[in-house]
This record gives structure tokens, C-alpha cells and sequence, in this order.
């Protein structure tokens, strides 16, 4: 991250403009879901995820930075949480479960995987049939925080990318000031990108 903010490991802080708790309720996380976090950082929504999807789900993880994995595993023994299972690897190259996952999460992290389309083609392996592909990042807008402009994937190139991965894109909305949601299944007719609309106010239309 560059520019006057970098980026805030720190809950607290960060939870004035993004709540993870509403968004994983609003992407439809369950008690006994299976939650692929992919580039999951040190947990800001692996731990909360953890907690809603309860004792009869599991957590994967997967980040290629040590010092985020060993954070979040810190913390996921000091809460007593037993279901999260982590990989340290890039997610070019991890794929944590076949056809498993009720949802696959990019939180802020597809613009800054070096290969999208393979991380998108590792998720299309994971997800489960009816599963739900689930892609959270920075809008494309200049604003005071977050990864330079240059960086972000805008929501039509997003879910053009994610399309392109043989995905049927569900929704697209913004949540908060700075961020969207885009949702995506899994689809036979590979490609297809319905009109994109944006709603500010809500998490995600359906
Ligand atoms: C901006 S942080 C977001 C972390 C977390 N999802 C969150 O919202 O707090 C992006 C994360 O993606 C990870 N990352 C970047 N490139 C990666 C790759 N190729 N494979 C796996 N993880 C990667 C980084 O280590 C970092 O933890």
C-alpha cells in the first residue's frame, strides 16, 4: 500500500469504514460453511468468519506472507478457535480443497495476486457446485486511502476477469465508501458478464 494510508492491520481502526461482520452476514456466511479466504492477511475477516460459521464449518486460509498466517494463527489460538485451517503459499499455486467451498473470498486481494486469472481458475476448483465466489476490493477511484489507482481492478474489469474464469457474475454493489462486492457462481456457458449496477447503498444486490 502506498499514498498517506497504509494498510491497517489494526481491527480497531479499520472497522470505522469496513465491517466485517456485516459483510460476511451479507454475503450469506452460515454457521457450517466451508469459507475459502484466499489472501486472507492476518484475519481481519478469516477470525470473524471463524466465529459465525461456528464448530461444524472450517475456515481455510491461504496467504503467501508468513508474518499475516503466524498473526492469524496467534490469534485464532488465543480465541480458542479451532477451525481454521492455514496455508502459507501463493494462491497461484494453492488449491486448499476440491468442489468444497460454500464461498470463495478475495478480501482486497485480486488486484494484488500476481496472476488473477490462475488464482480465479484455483477458485473455480475449490468452490463447490453451488458454491458462491465472493470478490471484495477498492473501488477504482481516487481517494485519500488504499492501493495506488494503477493497481485496482475496476468493477467491469473485475468481473470481466472473473467471467473469463467460467464464472456467471451474480451481482455487483458497493459496500461502503471505498470498496464493492462482486458475487459470482459457477457457471457451464463460460464468459458472460450481465449489465453491471452499482448500489451504494446496500451490500450487495441480488
Ligand atoms: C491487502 S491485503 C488483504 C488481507 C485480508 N484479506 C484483509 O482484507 O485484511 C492482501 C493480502 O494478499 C496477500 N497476497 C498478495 N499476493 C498474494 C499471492 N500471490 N498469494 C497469496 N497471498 C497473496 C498479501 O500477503 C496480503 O496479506
Amino acid at each position: 500500500m502506498t499514498g498517506k494510508f497504509r494498510w491497517s492491520y489494526d481491527p480497531e481502526g479499520r472497522r470505522c469504514w469496513q465491517d466485517p461482520e456485516a459483510i460476511l452476514a451479507g454475503i450469506g456466511l452460515k454457521a457450517g460453511f466451508i469459507f475459502a479466504d484466499i489472501g486472507c492477511g492476518n484475519g481481519f475477516f478469516a477470525l470473524p468468519a471463524a466465529r459465525l460459521v461456528g464448530q461444524t464449518g472450517r475456515v481455510y486460509g491461504v496467504d503467501s506472507n508468513s508474518e499475516a498466517t503466524e498473526d492469524l494463527e496467534r490469534r485464532a489460538a488465543a480465541e480458542g478457535l479451532h477451525n481454521i485451517s492455514l496455508t502459507l503459499a501463493r494462491a497461484e499455486d494453492a488449491v486448499v480443497c476440491q468442489a468444497c467451498a460454500d464461498i470463495v473470498f478475495f478480501g482486497n486481494a485480486l488486484h494484488d495476486f500476481d496472476q488473477p486469472a490462475r488464482v480465479l481458475a484455483n477458485a473455480r476448483q475449490m468452490l463447490s457446485p453451488r458454491g458462491r465466489l465472493v470478490n471484495l476490493d477498492w473501488k477504482k477511484e481516487p481517494m485519500e486511502m488504499g492501493p495506488p489507482l494503477h493497481k485496482r481492478f475496476s468493477e467491469d474489469e473485475a468481473a470481466r476477469l472473473i467471467a473469463d474464469a467460467g464464472f456467471s457474475i451474480e451481482s455487483v454493489a458497493g459496500t461502503g465508501s471505498f470498496h464493492y462486492v462482486i458475487t459470482a457462481r459457477l457457471e457451464s456457458g463460460v464468459g458472460t458478464v450481465p449489465e453491471t449496477a452499482i448500489d451504494n447503498s446496500g451490500l450487495i444486490v441480488t
